[in-house]
């Protein structure tokens, strides 16, 4: 729980939840847009950043590396960076907070400047292996120190020349792509990056808009390879974040379940690599229109209508848990309220979240009243069609995703949800509740 813990009670909706609303920013393309544009000569221009606690740690971050990062008002941040190579040595710790892709994706940048920094960050991702980025990142040249188990705090000395680094990833991870691929910026030659599955690509297509040439290969196994060619010019540039298929995925599931529910979704982003969710959802009978289909900062987006729908158990290929690994929490509220068994194959990686959500779903589920089973690495909920009856409260174990998850379920429990710490929905969604209500939730302070 935070220091002073947020408990929050979610009832069930007074009537069907209505009307259009767009979720704040994607929280992937925030952090990049800010370290993308700390290491870019010149200015960026962001509208629509995550003004997420996650985020805002990167963006104290970048101003500790140098960059000069100023908030022009609602969502509007500027950045002028330091050029590729460029960045100076923090004068102090850096707290990456509850965020694990700030973390990680720091690590590479600072693994290829010659400087010495240190990371550290909330009780949550001090427990969050780093193992996985400094092993790579190592054979650059980069020397680390962490605590027992490679985990942060982590000192790093960045390499003075470093090398590029050639990689193939063993477990399908953005995060440690994006962290080789930031570190490979300052190395002469080509970084190349083999990934088993593809996943979110935001970082090779931003690297693209910012100036660098970064080649993909699409593998017929399902896997790709990546190639950045080191020690480009960045340019700074204008980047518009759509808005965040992940926070979206919580209205839209509550419009889902609650009956005769239509909400439309606006400026959501379509990125394939990110969108399972959706194709699950539709697999499982949901109604989602997508519509005014168009592009922002290099990605796919369009308008999303969900209308509530019946909806049914199905069988989640592990090839999709990478393009829908956050929202599994939420699915799992979509299975409970589903007629018959749906299986989510292959969460191994869920263990190494915010918290390890599969435990955690496991328990959450099961405090509700429906039937659930880990089967190895796979998750398998049995619903009835019908909600489960809610009434517990819930331990979010510091876990943002968690606590929106249950505030959902609570729309339609005959009895109430409660979580015993709402404080964490900050990191990824700010208003979270004040959105929700201005559907028509019931979502209030315990
Ligand atoms: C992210 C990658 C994913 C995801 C996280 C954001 C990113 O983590 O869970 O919320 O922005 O690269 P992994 O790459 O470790 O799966």
């Amino acid at each position: 729980m935070t220091e002073t813990a947020r408990p929050m009670t979610a009832r069930a909706a007074a009537g069907p939840l209505s009307g259009s609303v767009r979720v704040p920013g994607d929280k992937s393309i925030s952090h990049r847009a800010l370290m993308l544009g700390a290491l870019a000569v010149g200015e960026t221009r962001i509208a629509g950043l995550l003004e997420g606690e996650d985020v805002l740690c990167t963006a104290a971050a970048m101003r500790a590396l140098g960059a000069e990062v100023t908030r022009t008002g609602e969502g509007g941040w500027t950045v002028r960076g330091r050029g590729v190579g460029g960045l100076a040595e923090p004068d102090s710790v850096l707290d990456m907070g509850n965020s694990g892709t700030a973390a990680r994706l720091l690590t590479g940048i600072i693994a290829g400047h010659p400087i010495f920094a240190v990371i550290t960050g909330d009780a949550s991702l001090r427990r969050r292996p780093m193992k996985r980025v400094t092993d790579p990142l190592g054979q650059c040249g980069a020397a680390f120190w962490t605590r027992e188990g490679g985990r942060l705090p982590l000192a790093i000395r960045g390499a003075a020349d470093p090398m590029p680094l050639d990689y193939t990833l063993p477990v399908a991870s953005a995060q440690v792509k994006s962290a080789v691929l930031l570190a490979g910026l300052c190395a002469p030659g080509i970084t190349r990056v083999v990934e088993p599955h593809g996943t979110r690509d935001h970082t090779e297509t931003m690297l693209r808009g910012f100036g660098a040439t970064v080649d993909v290969d699409r593998r017929e196994d399902g896997g790709r390879e990546i190639r950045l060619t080191g020690q480009p010019e960045l340019t700074g540039r204008s980047v518009t974040v759509p808005a965040d298929p992940s926070s979206a995925a919580f209205p839209a599931v509550a419009a889902l379940i609650v009956p005769g529910s239509s909400v439309t979704l606006e400026g959501v982003g379509m990125n394939s690599l990110r969108a399972g969710l959706y194709t699950t959802l539709r697999e499982m009978g949901a109604d989602i229109e997508i519509g005014a289909e168009r592009d922002a900062a290099g990605e796919p987006v369009a308008d999303l209508t969900v209308s509530s729908s019946p909806l049914t158990g199905v069988d989640v290929p592990a090839e999709r848990a990478p393009s829908m690994i956050d929202e599994f929490p939420v699915l799992a509220v979509a299975a409970a309220c589903a007629e018959g068994t749906t299986r989510m194959r292959g969460l191994a990686e869920l263990r190494v979240k915010e918290s390890d959500r599969l435990a955690a779903i496991a328990g959450g589920v099961e405090a509700w009243g429906a039937l659930v089973e880990i089967a190895g690495v796979d998750l398998v909920v049995h619903g009835t069609g019908a909600p489960p009856r809610g009434g517990a409260t819930i331990a979010t174990h510091l876990d943002h995703r968690f606590a929106m998850a249950f505030l959902v379920l609570g729309q339609v429990t005959a009895e109430p949800v409660t979580i015993d710490d709402g404080g964490f929905i900050d990191t990824s969604f700010p208003g979270f509740a004040e959105l929700m209500r201005e559907l028509g939730a019931t979502i209030e302070p315990a």
